[in-house]
Formats: C-alpha cells, sequence, structure tokens
C-alpha cells in the first residue's frame, strides 16, 4: 500500500501540488488525468524522490519514504520505476545494454561499476525484450529505433528492475495509435501478470477509461475526482477540464487544427464531450 498525506510541492508562491492525500492499493492501475499545469507530473515525480516534497508524506508499506536519504533513497528508486514521454534511454547504447541498466540495481557493486552483467541478467532482459516482441533488435542502437519500439525498450527495462510501482508519465504521449495501443497493453500485461501498481498520467480521458481501475482526476495541484471510470461523468469530466461555455468553442478549434497538423495531443480535446455545452 502507497500512503501519500496532505502531499505539497511548491514552486515559489505556487502550490503545484497542493494537500494531495491517497491511499494506492499494491497492484492497481492508477490513472492521473488532469490538463496541463494540474500537478501530475510533479505528483509522480515526488513519489520516487526525484522532486522533494514541500511538506506531507509518502508511506510506502511502513516506511517513510520522504524521509529516505543516501542507500535507502536509492533502494527506494530501485523499487519505483519511471517511464518517460521521451523514453530516456541511452542512444548510443544497444538496446540489450539499456534494458541491463534496470538490472543495475540487482548487481553486486563491483559489477555495476563495470558494467559487466550476468548470463542470467542477460537472459532475463532478453526475454523482456522477447515479451514485447523487439528481442530482434537487441544489438542495434538505442537511437536507431522509433518511438514505439523505444518506449517498448523502456518498458522493458522498467520490468527487469523488478519494481514494486511503475510510474509513467504520458508515455503515449509522442506515439501514434498502433504504438500507443501496444505501449498500454504492454503495462496493462505487467500490471495484471506481475501484480506490479501502475501509476499512469494520461492526457487522452478514452484510454484512461479504457485502461485503468481508478482515476484520479486533478485541478490546479488538487484531487478533484477520485474513482471508477464509470463514475467519471460528462459533467466531473468537464469540471476537471476546466471547461466552460466559451472553451468548447475553442477546444473544437483546437480539435481542427491538431488534425490538421497530425498533433497527437488532440486525444484530450476529442475526449471531452464537446456536444453538451
Ligand atoms: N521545476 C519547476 N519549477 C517551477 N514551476 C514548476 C516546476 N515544475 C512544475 N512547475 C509548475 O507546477 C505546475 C504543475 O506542473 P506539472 O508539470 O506537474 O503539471 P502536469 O499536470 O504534469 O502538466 P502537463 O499535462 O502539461 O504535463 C505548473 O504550473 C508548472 O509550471
Ligand atoms: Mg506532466
Amino acid at each position: 500500500m502507497l500512503s501519500i498525506d496532505e502531499l505539497t510541492r511548491r514552486f515559489g508562491e505556487k502550490a503545484a501540488v497542493d494537500k494531495v492525500s491517497l491511499r494506492i492499493e499494491r497492484g492497481s492501475f492508477v490513472g492521473v488525468i488532469g490538463r496541463s499545469g494540474a500537478g501530475k507530473s510533479t505528483l509522480l515525480r515526488m513519489v520516487n524522490r526525484l522532486t522533494d516534497p514541500s511538506e506531507g508524506r509518502i508511506v510506502i508499506d511502513g516506511v517513510d519514504v520522504t524521509a529516505l536519504r543516501g542507500q535507502a533513497l536509492r533502494d527506494w528508486r530501485a523499487r519505483c520505476a519511471m517511464i518517460f514521454q521521451q523514453f530516456n534511454l541511452v542512444g548510443r547504447l544497444d538496446v540489450l545494454t539499456n534494458v541491463l541498466i534496470g538490472r543495475l540495481n540487482k548487481a553486486p557493486l563491483h559489477r555495476s561499476l563495470l558494467k559487466s552483467f550476468s548470463v542470467e541478467d542477460r537472459a532475463i532482459a532478453l526475454a523482456a525484450l522477447e515479451q514485447f516482441d523487439i528481442a530482434n533488435l537487441a544489438s542495434q542502437r538505442a537511437d536507431q529505433l522509433s518511438g514505439g519500439q523505444q518506449q517498448r525498450v523502456a518498458i522493458a527495462r522498467a520490468l527487469v528492475q523488478e519494481p514494486d510501482i511503475i510510474l509513467a508519465d504520458e508515455p503515449i504521449a509522442s506515439l501514434d495509435p498502433r504504438n500507443t495501443k501496444i505501449v498500454m497493453d504492454g503495462l496493462s500485461r505487467i500490471n495484471r501478470d506481475y501484480g506490479i501498481t501502475v501509476l499512469c498520467n494520461l492526457h487522452s480521458l478514452d484510454l484512461a477509461r479504457a485502461y485503468c481501475d481508478r482515476l484520479i482526476g486533478m485541478s490546479a495541484g488538487r484531487v478533484v475526482f477520485d474513482g471508477s471510470a464509470l463514475h467519471l461523468t460528462e459533467d466531473v469530466a468537464r469540471e476537471l477540464y476546466g471547461l466552460e461555455v466559451g472553451d468548447v468553442i475553442d477546444i473544437e478549434e483546437s480539435v481542427q487544427a491538431s488534425r490538421l497538423n497530425g498533433s497527437s495531443r488532440v486525444e484530450v480535446a476529442r475526449s471531452v464531450p464537446l456536444a453538451a455545452a
């Protein structure tokens, strides 16, 4: 169980995350939704302490994550794998080595310093690539892969880390529909088969509804919705995205513009009920 208590992060005067309290059950697939600037990334980044909270606590299985330092903090980071919109692979390294980086925390210090991996680690990394149908790319440089392939490598790297929780910050924001499905299905399978908790920021309400057991809606740093996708009514979605009647016209225009320039960000706008103004 991950408990977040009155968690706040301020940047100057502004609270990016404002007294957020949540309980996240082990093995759940939770989507964090809300418009740009709502505080979704800041919330995720605080969970693995890429960003430190200004106030409040994060407790996992009774351990106060907010107080961890040194090795204990590194151990915690190894238990929560992060997946980013921009994949964050090491471009000049081959795919297999990128996945093996996820094993570094499992290796004895001398091996991890030398980046020398055991036969077992290599087998685990290859098996992870096989799960995502990209074992044939193992020896290719990561920067020669398509976005969808890179994100699959990033998920394989997260998986071999054997984390308790995967924090995915808009993992599909720069992918086409086919790769979006492959990546979301991959996260869903990891969640189901290994019981790894997934906390995933998503711009698309449709995807959030399709994949998540539970949705957390954020607005201006606060949680304004917390429940099953079934309960996310059009009214709540409208409140969540702060849409006023006048905004609907802007949104429709932005949908048109995004269609013209092929932006993947169109999902948000498309998902919001336009006709019900
Ligand atoms: N390092 C920072 N320094 C100053 N302000 C920041 C910093 N990080 C985030 N913020 C501010 O905190 C607020 C929340 O940002 P955050 O990135 O968490 O939002 P988000 O919901 O992830 O948005 P998006 O959907 O655009 O990714 C924003 O107003 C942002 O400008
Ligand atoms: Mg963000």
